[in-house]
């Protein structure tokens, strides 16, 4: 009688000095331990990963000579530069009007071309064109080296998605994060958008998401401290079982696509900046289904969350008013 040894290793394997899971009667460590690393190495760490994988990412696209460029666009680095105001003048202003107008547009015309099959990197090719047509350098190409001329963040990917090779699929919830740099000052925005039909906790989640956007921007009061955008953010994704990131906080904005205000998305009692018309920044809450923990992608940028529940964000750049914020990204 011949015995029917397995074929097959199981998902949990034994401890060296177990007898081997194909019946031999050997120790696991003098039989099938070695070829089973090999297989598993072979199979490698993309392809166990649940949820969104890297894809592909194109060689970088290039920008006409004629488009005015931020000071980073050959280095990657920005130029270190004194701290600065964080309240404009209203010729600043004025341009940020535009360039904010010229985002949301490239927002607009990139976000109708979400569709289930179309590539994130079609999407990259789609935004880059819309920023030249009108004029602008796409801010994110080569900031800090990054690679592409938007953010394209797909389900858990809570952002700084790069666009690649990935298709869009028929359930996917996905965020366009756009950034002019037109007239010498930058321009942010971005908004989550469904692929074709979506499970209705994705739906509820973007809804609450945009509804903490607009939360946060009516919390602009001059006179009253930053805290009190990411108090109003917070208790309203609390309220609805979701929860805020810490990791990323809103930005003051200008001449740099960056600056060192801060603005947090949940309460932060230190963010006591009092906030005075002229005033520009961004407020982008990021939100996600389960916990506010996120994880790292190894490309150094693809930020996701830790426990694999979807995210949303929504953003738009303003500025105070006497009366409370005007939004600048709008068409
Ligand atoms: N647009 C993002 C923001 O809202 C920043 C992207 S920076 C990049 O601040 F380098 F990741 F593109
Ligand atoms: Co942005
Ligand atoms: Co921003």
């Amino acid at each position: 009688m011949t015995t029917q040894f397995a074929r097959q290793a199981p998902a949990v394997l034994p401890g060296p000095n177990d007898p081997c899971w194909c019946g031999s009667g050997s120790k696991y460590k003098k039989c099938h331990r070695g070829a089973d690393a090999v297989e598993a190495r072979k199979k490698g760490p993309e392809t166990q990963r649940r949820g969104v994988r890297p894809g592909i990412v194109s060689p970088r696209r290039s920008v006409p000579a004629h488009i005015r460029r931020p000071d980073y666009a050959e280095t990657g680095r920005p130029t270190r530069s004194p701290t600065l105001p964080d309240v404009q003048s209203a010729e600043v202003i004025e341009r940020m009007r535009r360039a904010g107008k010229a985002a949301a547009k490239v927002l607009e015309i990139t976000g109708a071309a979400v569709r289930p099959g179309i590539t994130t990197d079609e999407l990259d090719v789609i935004a880059h064109e819309a920023y030249i047509q009108l004029g602008g350098y796409p801010s994110t190409l080569n900031y800090h080296g990054y690679p592409k001329s938007l953010c394209t963040s797909v389900n858990e990917v809570i952002c700084h998605g790069i666009p690649d090779s990935r298709a869009l699929e028929d359930g996917d919830i996905v965020n366009l994060d756009i950034t002019i740099f037109l007239e010498g000052v930058h321009g942010d925005c971005s908004a989550t958008f469904f692929v074709g039909k979506v499970d209705p906790e994705s739906e509820r989640l973007v809804r609450v998401t945009r509804e903490c956007l607009e939360l946060g921007i009516a919390a602009v009061k001059p006179g009253r401290p930053i805290s009190d955008i990411g108090r109003a953010i917070e208790q309203h994704a609390a309220k609805n079982g979701m929860s805020v990131v810490r990791a990323y906080c809103g930005h003051g904005i200008g001449e740099r696509f960056h600056t060192s205000l801060q603005i947090p998305h949940y309460y932060e009692a230190d963010a006591n900046t009092i906030m005075k018309p002229g005033m520009t920044f961004t407020v982008e809450p990021m939100i996600n289904l389960g916990h506010w923990q996120h994880r790292s992608w190894d490309d150094g940028w693809t930020a996701v969350t830790a426990d694999g529940s979807r995210s949303a964000q929504f953003e738009h750049t303003l500025v105070v008013t006497e009366q409370g914020a005007e939004i600048l990204t709008v068409t």
